[in-house]
């Protein structure tokens, strides 16, 4: 199974890209993580990053596609994977090709998430984060057992910087701009299959699994 989960911030990527994952056995690789990790390790490319993602904006290209190339070459991928957040520009999408066919692998599908705009605020601006383990929780949608603590690791819960109303604002307009056109990049492939996303997070698995069924390792 190798897929691209496309979609604006906050439509529910990454919380589907968790579930898949888990249940295909396949990575997930998630742009958006893998920064946030830099950022914390404070390693060159964590500094360089900060600034672009705390105002909503995108890292630039040639770092981004330095990182997933090279999460492509680990043997975690051997049975597939899931991209979270990759490609977000038409320049990533034709890198991440050429990656893929000198390996002489094809991607299976593309699925573009979608949700209201009003929905997207409203899941992002409740959005709180486990700054340890990643794990991702909703202040109404997906509560954790106790309020404000990581179910997982017990680590307080923090929301991101770029979940403030001003970045939330620059990251739709750079999808917008930006990674919108990918849509039409990868339905003129035919690759394309469009995903209700506004339902629960077990409806929209139910629908994607059924998406995806076709493409999973047996
Ligand atoms: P990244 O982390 O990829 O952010 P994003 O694409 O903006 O996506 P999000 O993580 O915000 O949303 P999501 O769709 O994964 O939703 P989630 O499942 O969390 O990137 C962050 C930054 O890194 C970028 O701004 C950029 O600076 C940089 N970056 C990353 N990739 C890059 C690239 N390729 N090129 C350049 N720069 C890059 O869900 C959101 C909330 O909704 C959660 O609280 C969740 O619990 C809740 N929720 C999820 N599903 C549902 C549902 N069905 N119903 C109700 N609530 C739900």
């Amino acid at each position: 199974m190798r897929v691209v989960f496309l979609g604006a911030p906050g439509v529910g990527k990454g919380t589907q890209a968790d579930r898949i994952a888990a249940q295909y056995q396949v990575a997930k690789i998630s742009t958006g993580d893998l920064l946030r990790e830099a950022v914390r390790s404070q390693t060159t490319l964590g500094l360089e990053a900060k600034n672009y993602m705390d105002q909503g904006k995108l890292v630039p290209d040639a770092v981004v596609i330095g990182l997933v190339k090279e999460k492509l070459a680990h043997p975690s991928c051997a049975n597939g994977f899931v991209l979270d957040g990759f490609p977000r520009t038409v320049l990533q999408a034709e890198e991440l090709g050429k990656a893929l066919a000198s390996k002489t692998m094809t991607l299976d599908r593309v699925v573009n998430f979608q949700v209201s705009r009003e929905d997207v605020v409203r899941r992002l601006s409740g959005r709180r984060s486990c700054p340890k383990c990643q794990a991702t929780f909703h202040v109404d949608f997906a509560k954790p057992m106790v309020e404000g603590i990581c179910d997982r690791c017990g680590e307080p819960l923090v929301q991101r910087n770029d979940d403030r109303r001003d970045a939330i604002e620059t990251r739709l307009k750079v999808y917008d701009e930006q990674t919108a056109p990918l849509v039409r990049y990868y339905d003129d492939r035919r690759l394309l299959s469009p995903m209700d996303a506004s339902g629960t997070v077990d409806v929209v698995f139910q629908h994607l699994s059924k998406v995806l069924s076709p493409y999973r390792v047996t």
